[in-house]
């Protein structure tokens, strides 16, 4: 049957009939839990520990002996969650949607990043991808036939895109660009001039911008954050790709929702249910609680802009080590080049200290002396630092 399977499937494994343990599938994480390891690799925050915000269990709980979850909602989400969504982007954007003609809610942004690309690309697009990234956008791009181009940002500019880089990787086959703003994995948040440069870049060559801003809820120091769709003339040609799991700490109601112009949502609408199915009813009763409980957002930023200075002064305690505190989100991104390769410390710190973090190399080409590790898991600093400092040990003892 091998052969019947379609060229950009060839090269997906799931981890069954290779050595390669990936964190997600299969059973490498299972077996880390089971030995009492510790995971600090899954973007989920406060992972492992109970962490349901009280007004979300509510809604659960009433929707559930209402007993009507138990029917479909709308493949496109229900209106009423919509109108939450629209009510928050126009709060954080300016944007003024209309929640039956600008906004889908998707099972999770995962499937919202991969249906957001797919009525754009086949076989021969190439794709401008900025790295380091979140690596399933790449995957996204492949699994469609077509061909991500990557385009690595410099540290020493804060991982800035720049305009003039986009350029040099233009082709006549170029399609679309896609971002993911604040970044993953450097927790980076692309600047109001550079998102200007990116807007006025997509224009100028009739692209169409994905924006993955599944960290875009938890900003630290007052650095402003740009919707690119936000500016003018991008609304028409930006897909955005938002997520309850991150900010709202929501990842197990699998709840996300893509907005942009009515012309391409009606693509959406159209086949909503061919391709996403439909949202988990209970799921939606929990976000639409959540999005109206501003509490939950802003407990998490306090507790993690307090972490993290402490989580940078491990990490560069280290001789060979550096870090910067993270800009946004849950996720540190960490140097390790002078003391070797981001993969082989990570097996390293596995074995050494039964703990899993993510080497930089699978963000991109050219960052493989990176680590990354999310100093939001954990509901509680000192497990945090417990586990930060297992890393630590790791680092040292690894030669
Ligand atoms: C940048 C980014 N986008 C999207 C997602 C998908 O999140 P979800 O499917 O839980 O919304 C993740 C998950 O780690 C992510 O890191």
């Amino acid at each position: 049957m091998q052969q019947h399977i379609k060229a950009p499937f060839h090269n997906v494994t799931g981890g069954l009939f290779d050595s390669v343990i990936k964190a997600d599938v299969g059973e490498g994480a299972g077996k880390i839990i089971e030995s009492g390891g510790t995971i600090l690799a899954w973007a989920d925050p406060d992972f492992p520990d109970p962490a349901m915000p009280a007004s979300v269990q509510q809604a659960l709980i009433d929707s559930v002996n209402h007993g009507v979850s138990s029917h479909y909602v709308m493949p496109i989400g229900p209106r009423e969650l919509r109108v939450a969504i629209a009510d928050k982007i126009q709060r954080q954007t300016g944007l003024d949607l209309d929640p039956s003609r600008n906004i889908i809610v998707t099972p999770g942004s995962d499937s919202g990043l991969f249906y957001a690309m797919y009525p754009f690309l086949e076989s021969g697009d190439e794709v401008l991808v900025p790295t380091p990234t979140y690596p399933n956008n790449m995957v996204n791009i492949s699994l469609m036939g077509a061909k991500a181009i990557e385009v690595p940002t410099q540290a020493e500019n804060n991982y800035q895109i720049e305009k003039s880089q986009l350029e040099k990787h233009l082709t006549p086959n170029t399609k679309m660009l896609v971002i993911c703003h604040p970044n993953n994995p450097t927790s980076v948040v692309y600047r109001k001039e550079v998102i200007a440069d990116i807007a006025e870049f997509v224009i100028e060559n009739d692209l169409i911008l994905i924006c993955d801003q599944a960290f875009e809820d938890i900003i630290f120091d007052g650095i402003e954050f740009v919707a690119p769709a936000s500016l003018p003339q991008m609304l028409e040609r930006t897909v955005t790709v938002c997520s309850m799991s991150k900010g709202y700490g929501l990842s197990g109601l699998r709840i996300g929702y893509i907005y942009t112009s009515d012309t391409l949502i009606d693509k959406y609408y159209g086949a909503a249910v061919n391709i996403l199915g439909a949202p988990s009813h209970l799921s939606c009763a929990g976000a639409i609680a959540a999005l109206h409980d501003d509490t939950i957002i802003n407990e998490r930023q306090v507790r993690l802009a307090n972490r993290r200075a402490t989580v940078c002064e491990i990490f560069n305690s280290i001789q060979g080590v550096s870090c910067q505190a993270p800009e946004s989100g849950i996720l540190q991104w960490i140097n390790v080049e002078n003391i070797g390769n981001g993969a082989d410390i990570t097996q390293f710190i596995l074995q050494d200290q039964n703990v899993l973090v993510n080497p930089g190399g699978q963000y991109g080409k050219g960052f493989e002396g990176y680590l990354r590790l999310i100093y939001g898991c954990f509901r509680d600093d000192v497990q945090l630092f417990n586990a930060c400092e297992r890393v630590k040990d790791g680092l040292i003892n690894f030669k």
